[in-house]
């Protein structure tokens, strides 16, 4: 078959290359041109495991084709999906300017029978309007179906999450475009759900908040346990060996982060103002995540009393591990909060520092975890880096003006920290 994506950023550039693995013929389309001349050389704009090979052998097969223009690769493709992004307005709404936009590019470049598909995260409805702006652009003689067909790859283990999803959900419009979608997916070996689109925008919005309930139900559950002397991780595996609760995302951390659940849980919230029904249970997870992030500056002030002056080293900076991407991560706000409160901080991330430097000033960034150490008051750990998880902490002892860690990650076992000297404090442990 032959596809087209437009935009590469983390959804359209790991689904197309997977799909050229599969032997497809894959266009993908962007409007950078620097952006498009690296990825032709195989550059890829963002840190992803085992993308850049996977670009590299397919451009290089000739099977994968990144390029600025919309025309030919529209018009010859079979099926076209529309993967750009849909940020966060003021309002709290998802931006739906460039989905629209690109539409109206892509209805002027149709000819013959072609299927439209979104994988951009949209809020139910709006594929109605990618539909309409088609069909008004498109050339007479053209024929196109609709179709959404949401993403549900996460962020460091993006392809084998393509490769290996739980689901795919397919909303077509009509049996052809599901027919040709659903052979588009046969290499993938994962139950199909075939619905109209309005349910797989929804199933998309749904799924998301839904795994931001549980980190926020997780973090609740963290905090009660500080009171009550409890453990939460145990807890937490104790609910989650029940089948119908699931032992995933019930890691209590720093609240999630990143480009997806902060933004989706307020458009899923702004979508249900928007007809009616006030979602106070997700305006509540929203609320839980904003004070996961504060309760970690919050134990600070507890071991160190007045920030002012003190120095504080931050291990991780990333919304998670195995990415460089810093969007809405919880490091943001909370060295914000610390440097708020008069605090020298210093950082080491393995692979987000040159983002975070971009929006984080007034850190003083260091090269490793030790260096980190070097004359600090207390040590944060806010990403699970497995590099973290095996350090030398004589050696950081040794360092530290203090011996105090905040453990934002639960990545350490406390008796032990306590056994080598450290004042520990993990989330609720
Ligand atoms: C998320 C979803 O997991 C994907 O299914 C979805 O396709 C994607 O959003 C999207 O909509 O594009 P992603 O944001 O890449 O993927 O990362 P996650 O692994 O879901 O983590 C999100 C945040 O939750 C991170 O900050 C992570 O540290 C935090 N988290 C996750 C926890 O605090 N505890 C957990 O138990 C799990």
């Amino acid at each position: 078959m032959i596809i087209t994506f437009i935009g590469h950023g983390y959804v359209g550039l790991v689904t197309a290359a997977v799909f050229a693995d599969f032997g497809n013929t894959v266009y993908v389309i962007g409007h950078t041109k620097e952006k498009i001349e690296n990825l032709k050389r195989g550059i890829i704009p963002i840190y992803e495991p085992g993308l850049e090979e996977i670009v590299r052998k397919n451009v290089k097969a000739k099977r994968l084709i990144f390029t600025l223009d919309y025309k030919p690769s529209i018009s010859e493709s079979d099926i076209i999906f529309i993967a750009v992004g849909t940020p966060t307005t003021k309002t709290g709404d998802a931006d739906l300017s460039t989905v629209l936009e690109v539409a109206e590019k892509i209805g002027q470049n149709l000819e013959g029978y072609s299927v439209v598909a979104t994988k951009s995260t949209v809020p139910a409805g709006t594929n109605k309007r990618v539909k309409r702006i088609l069909e008004e652009s498109k050339p007479k003689g053209a024929e196109v179906d609709y179709a959404s067909v949401p993403e549900f790859l996460r962020e460091g283990s993006a392809i084998s999450d393509t490769t290996n999803p739980d689901r795919i959900v397919i909303g077509a419009e009509s049996k052809r475009a599901q027919e040709l979608l659903v052979k588009l997916h046969e290499p993938i070996k994962a139950p199909l759900v075939l619905t109209n689109f309005e349910t797989a925008e929804l199933i998309k919005y749904a799924a998301n908040a839904f795994l931001a309930l549980k980190i926020s139900y997780a973090n609740s559950i963290a905090k009660l346990s500080e009171s009550l002397g409890a453990d939460a991780l145990k807890v937490l595996e104790g609910i989650g060996m029940d089948k119908r609760i699931g032992n995933m995302f019930l890691s209590p951390g720093p609240g999630y982060g990143g480009s997806c659940f902060p933004k989706d849980v307020r458009a899923l919230i702004s979508i249900a103002k928007d007809n009616d029904y006030p979602f106070s249970l997700l305006e509540e997870v929203e609320n839980i995540n904003n004070q996961s992030r504060r309760d970690i500056v919050r134990k600070a002030r507890k071991i160190l009393g007045d920030l002012r002056g003190k120095k504080i080293g931050i291990l991780g900076l990333a919304f998670k591990a195995n990415t460089d991407d810093m969007r809405d991560a919880p490091a943001i706000d909370i060295i914000n909060l610390l440097q708020n409160d008069g605090a020298k901080v210093s950082a080491f991330d393995p692979k987000a520092m040159d983002i975070a430097s971009k929006v984080l000033k007034n850190v003083d960034y260091k090269k490793d975890a030790y260096e980190v150490s070097d004359g600090a008051d207390l040590l944060i750990v806010l990403t699970e880096w497995n590099e973290f998880r095996e350090l030398n902490f004589l050696n950081i002892k040794d360092r530290m003006e203090k011996p105090n860690i905040i453990d934002g990650r639960n990545l350490y076992e406390p008796e032990e920290m306590k056994a080598k000297g450290f004042n520990y404090m993990g989330i609720g442990r």
